[in-house]
């Protein structure tokens, strides 16, 4: 039987990330998932955009969004050095752009908001624009800039996290969990689907939009899947049409162009309450085509490579749950909602420090799933 310090369940960047850091720590880890380096992780588009994707009501996340956003370009380097490969991090900056005139009054409230939070945003003029990105419509009415919002490609990042696991010693176990264990109070290993047992000092539950369905019986975990349908699509020739991220606000509508230097484009995102359906609609594809095509009508041109759903783990505050849970031996790593790309860093430390040390830094502990204690394992 085997028995590392630590299991963690799911193997999206969450959990990759988390064992990385806890072997780097000194830990034993053992990560279980059917298809690590898949799940909502592989769907995403990588924006690392705290500022532009600022929501009213989410300034105690606006911290930890922003805290983990300076993380990236150390933790991309020791990530690199661990891997030998490339994480697929890429400073380009966020333009956030309106359709319309009314698109415009609501970015300038936004961008009115984000400056009562103190954060650096360049109100642009329709031209200016259009002479940073010069594919933009001539209809598009204004926009702002923001320096700091980048980006990374996560198909990249998930190679290379599954690189620095390998490299670390980190165990893999690609089968489903079916539930954690629990003995004398407290969370001994996972049971897997197969019926073998995994005993363990400590479980990570990583497992995104299906964390509920691990607790064990009479435990519950806040998190209900919010599902997100996404388009990648590329220039046959290999050219970018877009210099950094695009956000739009299209009569009304969110839209975001995440364009890779080598001419791929991910188009996203819808954000519906549909339980687990994991079907791509027509009048989605056409909502997000026809909302990327008004920005940029350039959109039209491109090949459409790929549509996906996919489920981010939404939570009752929208704020991730990190740290440990009322039931001794088991932590959360999840609930990361829109963020999960972005929240890998800091949730991977103060995980791996928590695992360690029993302590959870300063940074983390407003997210701690004991804010829900009520219903949370
Ligand atoms: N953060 C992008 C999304 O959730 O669609």
């Amino acid at each position: 039987m085997r028995r590392p310090d630590v299991v963690v369940v799911g193997g999206g960047a969450i959990g990759l990330a988390v064992a990385w850091r806890a072997t780097a720590a000194g830990l034993t880890v053992e990560v279980v998932d059917p298809a690590p380096g898949r799940g909502a992780s592989w769907a995403a588009a990588g924006m690392l955009a705290p500022v532009t994707e600022v929501h009213y009501g989410e300034e105690s996340l606006l911290g930890l969004n922003l805290a983990s956003a300076r993380r990236y370009p150390s933790f991309v380097a020791e990530l690199e050095e661990a891997a030998g490969r490339p994480a697929g991090y890429r400073r380009c900056g966020t333009l956030a752009v309106a359709a319309d005139n009314d698109d415009n009054r609501a970015l300038g409230e936004v961008i009115d908001f984000q400056r009562r939070l103190g954060l650096e945003v360049e109100r642009l003029t329709a031209r200016q624009c259009r002479q940073l990105e010069p594919a933009l419509a001539p209809s598009v009415r204004g926009g702002a800039r923001v320096e700091g919002d980048h980006q990374v490609d996560p198909r990249t990042l998930l190679s290379a996290l599954l690189g620095a696991c390998g490299n670390t010693g980190v165990a893999f176990t690609t089968e489903r969990v079916a539930s954690v264990e629990v003995a004398g109070g407290r969370a001994t290993g996972v049971r897997l689907a197969s019926g073998t047992l995994v005993t363990s000092g400590s479980v990570v539950l990583a497992a995104g939009a299906w964390s509920p369905a691990i607790v064990p019986q009479g435990w519950s975990v806040p998190v209900r899947p919010v599902k997100g349908q996404i388009l990648r699509l590329r220039h046959r020739g290999g050219r970018a049409i877009l210099s950094g991220n695009l956000r739009g606000l299209v009569g009304g509508s969110q839209v975001y162009l995440v364009p890779r230097s080598d001419g791929r484009l991910v188009v996203g995102a819808t954000a519906e309450e549909m339980g687990f359906d994991p079907a791509v609609t027509a009048g989605a594809v056409l909502e997000l085509l026809t909302d990327a095509c008004a920005l940029v009508p350039d959109v039209a041109e491109l090949e459409l490579v790929e549509t996906s759903a996919a489920f981010r783990p939404g939570t009752p505050d929208n704020a991730p749950l990190i740290g440990p849970s009322s039931l001794d031996g088991l932590s959360l790593a999840t609930g990361h909602f829109r963020n999960g790309i972005l929240l890998t860093p800091v949730t991977a430390d103060a995980i791996a420090e928590h695992l360690v040390s029993g302590q959870l830094p300063d940074v983390a502990a407003p997210f701690t799933p004991l804010r829900f204690a009520r219903s949370v394992a």
